[in-house]
């Protein structure tokens, strides 16, 4: 088993769904509670291990490698404790200096392009990618439940969707024999309408990839909405590579759409000691 020492991280998207708000912020900028999408996922990636991290970027993105800097300024004006609290929460959790590095996505052409993008930064060896869109809430880190069930080929975070979302999604068509937490696909679609899906196991976006997949997502057609898939890539793969999706435990958030974003916001800050009271209350005078 090689180590999986790298992770791609797509953010050159658009993030049309959450405008105005990103007209000139990334839409990864976006803040759950008091935390931006990015450190999430950067820290699941930390956490499960991963030494490299490759952020394919576009125009308008340069928010993500400041919040990803040293903040002399902000260290400057304060002393004490209240730097030593304000050290800890800008500072002391950054990546190891020549850790990460920043690719531009020059057109937004699908999610398999901008993995494409990473290429050579990536190299000749297994690594994740992570949609920062999709949050996971869970006591491991989702990445990490992944690399430790991962023996070889691809596999992507799966779970079920209700059926009327499945052009949302990438569909895995299974044997049928879908329970396990490890589940083997014969196939995968990718946005398929709901009378058409094979199933209702939809990819959410974790994933640990063979090298191999860059030769493939080289010539890969465009497909769903005009954009060259990743899940296309994927499936073509599937003769030669296998593909598993790993039911993951813990709860994932969409933070892609409006609602899904608010619910991870009002979610997380119940879950933490220090706002839950407050925020209950709140929340129980807005609902009376
Ligand atoms: C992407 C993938 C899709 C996956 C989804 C998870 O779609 O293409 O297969 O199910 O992420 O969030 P997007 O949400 O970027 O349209």
């Amino acid at each position: 088993m090689t180590k999986i020492r790298k992770v791609v991280f797509p953010v050159g998207g658009l993030g049309t769904r959450f405008l105005p708000a990103t007209k000139s912020m990334p839409k990864e900028m976006l803040p759950v509670v008091d935390k931006p999408l990015i450190q999430y996922a950067y820290e699941e990636a930390q956490k499960a291990g991963i030494e490299q991290f490759i952020f394919v970027t576009g125009r308008n993105k340069s928010a993500i490698e400041n919040h990803f800097d040293l903040t002399s300024e902000l260290e400057a004006i304060v002393g004490g404790k209240r730097k030593t609290d304000i050290m800890a929460v800008t500072t002391d959790w950054l990546p190891k200096p020549g850790t990460m590095a920043y690719l531009r996505q020059q057109q937004p052409l699908g999610l398999g392009h901008a993995v494409w993008c990473a290429r050579h930064a990536v190299g000749d060896e297994p690594f994740a990618v992570i949609l920062a869109d999709d949050l996971v809430h869970a006591d491991k880190p989702c990445l990490q439940q992944m690399i430790e069930a991962h023996t070889s080929g691809n596999m992507a975070a799966v779970m079920d969707v209700p059926r009327e979302k499945t052009a949302s999604y990438g569909i895995l068509k299974t044997n049928g024999d879908a329970a396990g937490k490890l589940v083997h696909a014969k196939g995968l679609v990718e946005k398929p309408r709901p009378e058409d899906a094979p199933s209702t196991l939809s990819i959410i976006g974790r994933y640990i990839l063979q090298p191999e997949i860059f030769a493939v997502l080289e010539n890969q057609a465009k497909g769903a909405g005009g954009e060259i898939q990743l899940t296309d890539a994927l499936n073509s793969m599937i003769g030669s590579t296998e593909f598993h999706g790993y039911r993951f435990d813990g709860v994932r958030y969409d933070c892609g759409e409006v609602a899904g974003y608010i619910e991870a916001n009002v979610a997380l800050a119940l879950a933490r000691p220090d706002l839950q009271g407050a925020v209950r209350e709140k929340i129980a005078k807005l609902l009376a």
